[in-house]
């Protein structure tokens, strides 16, 4: 299998954890033979200051033609680009994993869950209305929508720990949260081998610092899973390691959970990790919905590099270390060679 993976390296911090990203890529190809050719496509802060368009249709084009897409963080301009292209493409499921990684200081060791967020509709269906005086916002809860999202926790919890949680206030919002929690509630009983609780929001928030290695898979709508997935990278270490992937049935775009982080850009100190991390589970995704292999232990092989990087203390500042990005991105890649003459 040959893939097409349109490349957009973002702003701010992007292009250059995208860098040593593609480093870390061009080992992959090496070493395991992956088939894949990189086209590179605009989108972005950047873009639209040079051509007064976020989100050209050409790059849409594209996307279209590609197998996946990995991106780099955008700048302010990332709802006309990530938020879009997620309704576009109906990338239903924004899957974002928090495990512990060695060496990185962080409030536990032992943290493995994932949030599943509603990717397409809630508050980000950017429904938003002026009146005299007043703003509202539209939040839009399908049950096609939640079941959906359920659907893919409940599928994942199976190959995990066997456990979701469902996140929402329903409580105050009975209707729309209300919607959400009744129809996982009713997907939990196709699922009779996972184990199946609901938790409000505020609590949530609250329980993923007091016990985050209880948690295994959390779903969630748009917003709330926009708000604890930064908390839950924060719980293992930090932005700079959460890769995060956009899922449809037939397309998904793989990026960092942060965003491009214009006051630490141009400087070689960005974590590349969540970058790297992010391709792995590109991989991953792609392993599957081809069956490929290859790509499967190319995921495995990348988490295994990262991981061993870390071991060896090679860590970036923001994990109080001193290497750039750009060491940090070789030291995986000599690490996968490594890792490869081995297997
Ligand atoms: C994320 C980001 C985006 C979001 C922004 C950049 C529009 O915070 O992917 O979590 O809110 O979804
Ligand atoms: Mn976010």
């Amino acid at each position: 299998m040959r893939y097409e993976i349109a490349l957009i390296r973002g702003d701010g911090i992007g292009p250059e954890q995208v860098e040593a990203t593609l480093k870390v890529l061009s080992k992959i190809k090496e070493i395991l033979g992956v088939n894949f050719e990189l086209v590179e496509v605009e989108a972005g802060d950047e873009c639209f200051r040079r051509r007064g368009k976020a989100l050209p249709d050409e790059t849409v084009e594209a996307l279209k033609r590609s197998h996946a897409c990995l991106k780099g963080p955008v700048g302010e301009t990332a709802a006309e680009v990530i938020v879009k292209l997620r309704q576009m493409f109906d990338l239903y499921a924004n899957v974002r994993p928090a495990k512990s990684l060695p060496r990185v200081p962080a409030l536990r060791s032992d943290v493995d869950f994932v949030i599943v967020r509603e990717n397409t509709e809630g508050l980000y269906k950017g429904y938003e209305y002026e009146f005299d005086g007043a703003a509202l916002a539209f939040r839009i809860i399908t049950r096609r929508g939640c079941e959906r999202i359920a659907n893919y926790a409940f599928e994942l919890a199976r190959k995990r720990r066997k456990k979701v949680v469902a996140v929402h206030k329903a409580n105050v919002m009975k209707l729309t949260c209300g919607l959400f929690a009744k129809t996982c509630r009713a997907v939990s009983k196709k699922y009779p081998d996972v184990s199946f609780s609901e938790m409000y929001v505020d609590a949530a928030a609250m329980n993923l610092i007091r016990k985050p290695h209880e948690f295994d898979v959390i779903v969630t709508t748009n917003m709330f899973g926009d708000i604890l997935s930064d908390e839950a990278a924060q719980v293992v270490g930090g932005l700079g390691l959460g890769p995060a992937a956009n899922i449809g049935d037939a397309f998904a775009i793989f990026e960092p959970v942060h965003g491009c982080a214009p006051d630490i850009a141009g400087k070689g100190v960005a974590n590349p990790t969540s970058m790297i991390l992010s391709a792995a589970m590109m991989f991953d995704w792609l392993s599957s919905k081809y069956g490929d292999e290859r790509c499967r232990l190319a995921a495995k092989l990348i988490e295994e590099a990262v991981k061993k990087t870390l071991e060896r203390g090679v860590l970036t500042p923001d994990l109080g270390g001193t290497a750039s990005t750009s060491e940090f991105g070789d030291k995986v890649v000599e690490l996968l060679s490594k890792l490869s003459e081995k297997t």
